[in-house]
């Protein structure tokens, strides 16, 4: 392998996995690795930063170096950050304090060297694999289209602490430090180019040559880099007075809003990052170190990292041994859904036929993907030949074409049992292979029932997205009685092989996210209906921490839709009350939310709207609002409830699948760690108790709607 690429020459040595080791070179400039050319993803373990420690020694003493390289393990990584499994070893404040002050003290060896350190960047180089590489004097990323590079710490309820927020703050200026770390985003090589956190961005073969000539020119030079100067508006933003407290303002104000108020870790970054201009670096190091110590043990960052856990569990489903890849696929029925999927999957590389009898709708699909991948290349996010060929990919037409090749049959139709069963039937005399899966997107009905008309049903499986599905990440997988485990398997791999997060769940009446979501709507409306104005309920909710009230969700959604969601649910549960009339309602005053120009909000979804005349002819009571805290359980509670009930039916198999299901299928209060966990905290026997009052006080007007299951007494009493 020559010197010019990613792997340099290095000879026969050994390189054990999980360690730094250092290449000494002829020309006086070593290759610090940062582990083993075998390890596919690297994190900052123990192991590896006391091995890191050996090395800067190794380095400190070396009278003949010139300079040193650092570089990831191998091709398309560097440093993806640290091991997420730590935190939950860690015990106290102090102890990860300890830790962030060793952190980054060991970096900031890098600054302290007295040759030239430069990065040579490929792949993640996320968290503390960016603190580190902040201490090099230069950093030159490759364009190969694995490189990240950024603090996404917040997203785990922590923030940077091994130096991120002090020495990104003063090498950017406050507003770009802001941007990356406050939203823990990711920058791409041209990105991070363009926004300075490296210098230097070359194609992957170039880059260890590329770092060897910067190390050069520092050489010539003859000393090591000086720190980059602010100017401009970065300059007086983050230097003077004035400029940082306008800063802090107008940080503050947004992440006072909706719900970035319940995440604590943006809110002391802002500090932190402010710190680093009206601090000295060592106060301000202590300042990180404490903070990242306090945040580690708090229940946000605990919250945040079982999601973090669950969301690769959910991952791990599309690995199984029978999951089969999609690479070709039929969707027919272009509407809002189909359209959508199908778009997603060619631009994730799948081969995808999109069918519909509406000629328009087929031209829509094709304009659809082409407005969103208009804005990945405006963002740089991808090049114009990855976009022609996402283009590509998507065959629009009236016309099936050959089913012969196709992996994947999906439908994703009218909302009819007889219209889908007819499809699939035509789909398997037009040659569909006995091997390719047959799925479906209802959101309503019975996949069971779907399967009766198929004849070899094992291969029907329910695969459904979210609205808009380019953007929802959680898909629901329908296994039906008789579905496969390799057709699950194989929709879970597809799911994830979108981007998507798949949970699965046996085929039942509104299957997880929206039977837990339609007892909180059903009640959201008992309430309006009782008296309490759409605002007030919203808010309630709102400052619970869903991003949305239910009455503008209701809006969102659509009436008609919730109408239709009602009458199915009251032929599944005829033994339930029945549902609420507001949705009949409002779909016959035409008031169906935001597709129709107004619902319970007008059309900015910020004003009352035409249907609040609907709803105020069906306002039976108008006394005291309900307060906050009873709207919250009488909302809650029941949707807890019906968690509870479908786990021990067992239609979703764990706590966990509720919680993934319901964060990322409803943006259900993240910072909880999902419903499950919240009702875990908040007691279950409190749960039950509460429910099982309001059930006897509404005893006649159907006190069943709040019925503690069995399996939610069972749990309370074991807790
Ligand atoms: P839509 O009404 O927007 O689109 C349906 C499309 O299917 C239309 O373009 C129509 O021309 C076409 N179509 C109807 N019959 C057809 C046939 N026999 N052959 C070919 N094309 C046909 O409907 P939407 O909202 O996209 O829903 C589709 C499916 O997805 C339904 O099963 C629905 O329950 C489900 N779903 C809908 C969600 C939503 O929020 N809209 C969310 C999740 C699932």
């Amino acid at each position: 392998m020559s010197a010019s690429t990613i792997t340099p020459d290095i000879g026969e040595q050994a390189h054990e996995e999980g360690v730094v080791k250092l290449y000494p070179g002829e020309d006086g400039i070593a290759v610090l690795r940062l582990g083993a050319p075998t390890e596919k993803m690297l994190t900052l373990t123990e192991e590896r930063m006391l091995s890191l420690e050996g090395a800067i020694k190794d380095l400190r003493s070396d009278r003949d170096l010139r300079g040193v390289i650092v570089t990831g393990p191998g091709p398309g990584m560097f440093a993806a950050g640290a091991d997420i499994k730590m935190f939950t070893k860690i015990e106290s404040a102090g102890q990860a304090q300890t830790g962030a002050t060793h952190g980054r003290t060991l970096f900031g060896m890098f600054e302290e060297l007295a040759i030239p350190v430069v990065g040579a960047i490929e792949g993640p180089c996320l968290g503390g694999g960016l603190e580190l590489a902040l201490c090099f004097d230069t950093r030159v990323a490759s364009d190969h289209k694995s490189t990240k590079i950024g603090l996404p710490e917040v997203k785990l309820g922590i923030i940077p602490g091994f130096g991120g927020t002090q020495r990104l703050s003063r090498l950017l200026g406050l507003p770009k430090a802001l941007d990356l770390i406050l939203m823990g985003k990711d920058l791409n090589a041209v990105r991070a180019l363009r926004t300075g956190v490296v210098d230097r961005v070359v194609a992957p073969e170039r880059l260890l040559d590329a770092a060897r000539q910067e190390i050069e020119k520092l050489a010539a030079k003859g000393h090591k880099r000086r720190p980059r100067k602010l100017k401009g508006g970065a300059f007086w933003l983050s230097r003077t007075p004035v400029g940082r407290w306008m800063v802090n303002r107008t940080a503050s104000k947004q992440l006072a809003k909706g719900q970035a108020r319940f995440f604590p870790a943006p809110r002391r970054a802002l500090e932190l990052c402010l710190d680093a201009f009206r601090l000295s670096p060592s106060d301000g190091f202590a300042n990180e170190a404490r903070a990242l110590g306090e945040l580690m043990v708090s229940p946000v960052c605990k919250a945040l990292v079982h999601l973090f856990f669950l969301t690769e569990k959910a991952k791990g489903l599309g690995k199984a041994e029978q999951a089969r890849a999609v690479q070709r696929a039929s969707v027919i029925g272009g509407g809002a859904m189909g359209a959508g999927i199908a778009g997603l999957m060619a631009s994730r590389g799948i081969r995808v036929r999109l069918s519909d009898l509406d000629q328009g709708a087929l031209a829509r699909a094709k304009a659809r993907l082409q407005k969103s991948l208009d804005k990945r290349l405006k963002r740089r996010r991808m090049k114009r030949h990855e976009a022609v060929a996402a283009q590509d990919r998507l065959a629009a037409s009236t016309d099936w074409g050959h089913l012969a090749t196709t992996d994947l049959f999906l439908e994703a139709i009218v909302e009819n049992m007889g219209v889908k069963n007819k499809l699939f039937a035509t789909a398997i005399e037009r040659g569909l292979r006995e091997d390719a899966i047959l799925a479906t997107n209802t959101s309503s009905l019975s996949v069971d029932e779907m399967a009766v008309a198929v004849p070899n049903p094992e291969r029907l499986v329910g695969i459904h997205f979210f609205n808009p599905p380019e953007k929802m990440p959680l898909v629901e997988v329908i296994r039906g009685s008789s579905t496969s485990d390799a057709a699950v398997a194989t929709a879970c791999k597809f799911a994830t092989a979108l981007g998507k997060f798949p949970v699965v769940v046996k085929d039942s009446p509104g299957f997880l996210v929206n039977r837990c979501l339609g007892a909180y709507m059903n009640e959201a409306m008992v309430l309006m209906m009782g008296g309490d104005e759409p605002e007030h309920v919203d808010k309630a909710l709102l400052n619970f921490g869903m991003p949305m009230g239910p009455a503008r969700l209701l809006d969102q959604v659509g009436w008609d839709i919730a109408a239709n969601v009602g009458e199915v649910m009251a032929k599944a549960f005829p033994q339930a009350p029945p549902p609420p009339t507001l949705p009949a309602a409002m779909v016959e005053a035409g008031t169906l939310g935001q597709k129709s120009g107004g619902g319970l909000y007008d059309k900015t979804g910020k004003k009352p709207g035409p249907g609040r005349a609907v709803l105020k002819r069906l306002q039976t009571a108008s006394g005291e609002p309900t307060p906050a805290e009873e709207i919250v359980a009488r909302l809650i509670y029941p949707m807890a409830n019906e968690a509870y009930r479908l786990l021990g039916d067992g239609i979703v198999e764990s706590e966990d699948d509720i919680d993934l299901g319901m964060v990322f299928g409803t943006g259900f209060a993240p910072f909880t760690g999902g419903l499950a966990s919240w009702a875990r905290n908040e007691g279950l026997a409190k749960i039950r108790d509460k429910l099982a009052l309001l059930a006897e006080q509404q005893a006649q007007s159907g006190g069943i709607r709040f019925e503690p299951c069995e399996e939610l007494s069972r749990r309370a009493d074991a807790s």
